[in-house]
């Protein structure tokens, strides 16, 4: 099943090279919620890397797809790259999350801006799952800076064309320091998938619950009725970040927490940051397991497309546009070829 999330990847990169990157309509995972709430600090901890602008404020300005690869065999350095700076290796995060600030100055402006143009990054690591995952601009009510009147509408379309993709799983963000009958991300999570079939409740700031407090009740599933339930975690704090707290410092300490708690002991098992990255991707698989026919039906009409207008140049010889047809139609011919293959080992791997 890896072999098939890593070659959905590759189709992916080849799709968004030639164009039409949403052909595919592949499973993402986006996280939505309130500004603040904590959406990018819960990617960058599956990420398991420090790379993602992040603070009170509006930050996340541009949506950032991020696909993540994991890294097998002698290489083991982990790496990013950027879709606007092909062949450039980032070995130093911290870079990586300049030129994310770089670049959404570049398209966004300076002063608050968001624009729905998206930031396409990938990062190679032995410590990540495969995944694609989305970060998106929060929920804001009021226009600051050089934001338009009707920010909250934007934002709002923004998350709501990401999120009503119907092979989309949403990480709906809710503080749990906040009612979760005022959060945001439920409500909206709730408007595109009503049964809350691809829905994941994602509780942040569990350690800045008022004492006395506790969310066992949204954690069991008691408060807010879920398919796939709810889990808790334990970010790093603002004061985390302005120390650099190291991000294995910061996993160590959400285990901790949990295990420590005398309300979430018993339930320590299916909190945090590592449980959330195992149910992911289980879900995606399962996911990509339900997609493959309809895929491999996509790819083949979009060979038999390329073949069509092929034919239409044959007139006039091998031109370099031609040249270029047919080695799209290749690689094409040979992704649709590996899945074939890999949807017959899926097969007989469930039969078995
Ligand atoms: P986003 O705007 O939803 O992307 O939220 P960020 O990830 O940028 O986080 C906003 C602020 O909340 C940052 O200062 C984070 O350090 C802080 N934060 C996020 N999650 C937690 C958490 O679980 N606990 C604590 N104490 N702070 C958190
Ligand atoms: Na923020
Ligand atoms: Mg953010």
């Amino acid at each position: 099943m890896e072999n098939v999330i890593e070659l959905i990847n590759k189709v992916q990169d080849v799709f968004s090279t030639i164009g039409g990157n949403d052909s595919l309509d592949l499973p993402q995972i986006i996280s939505v919620g309130s500004q603040s709430s904590g959406k990018s600090s819960v990617i960058e901890n599956i990420v398991q890397r420090d790379f993602l602008p992040r603070g009170s404020g509006v930050v996340t300005r541009r949506p950032l797809v991020l696909q993540l690869v994991t890294l097998n065999g002698p290489e083991v350095q982990e790496y990013a790259e950027f879709l606007h700076i092909p062949n450039k290796k980032f070995y130093d995060f911290s870079e990586v999350r300049k030129e994310i600030e770089d670049d959404t100055a570049r398209i966004a402006g300076t002063n608050k801006g968001i624009s729905r143009q998206p930031i396409h990054l990938k990062i190679y690591s032995p410590k990540v799952l495969n995944l694609t995952m989305v970060d998106l601009p929060g929920l804001t009510k009021i226009p600051i800076g050089d934001q338009p009147t009707d920010i909250e509408k934007q934002t709002r379309n923004l998350i709501v064309d990401y999120i009503s993709k119907p092979n989309s799983i949403i990480l709906a963000v809710t503080p749990a320091n906040a009612d979760l009958v005022n959060s945001d991300s439920l409500k909206l999570a709730r408007q595109v998938d009503p049964e809350g079939k691809r829905t994941i409740g994602v509780l942040t700031k569990l350690d800045l619950m008022d004492a006395g407090t506790n969310a066992l009740d949204t954690l069991t599933g008691r408060a807010y009725p879920l398919k796939l339930g709810f889990i808790g975690l334990v970010n790093r704090s603002q004061q985390d970040i302005l120390t650099n707290k190291p991000m294995t410092d910061a996993i160590q300490s959400e285990r901790d927490f949990f295990l420590n708690h005398p309300s979430y002991r018993s339930i320590a098992h299916r909190c945090g940051t590592a449980y959330l990255s195992k149910q992911l991707n289980t879900i995606l698989m399962n996911h990509i397991r339900e997609k493959l026919p309809d895929i491999r039906s996509k790819l083949s009409s979009m060979i038999g497309q390329t073949q069509h207008e092929l034919a239409q140049y044959g007139d006039m010889g091998l031109t370099g546009k031609m040249h270029r047809g047919s080695l799209i139609l290749q690689l094409l011919t040979k992704f649709a070829n590996d899945f074939v293959a890999s949807i017959d080992g899926t097969l007989s791997d469930i039969s078995t």
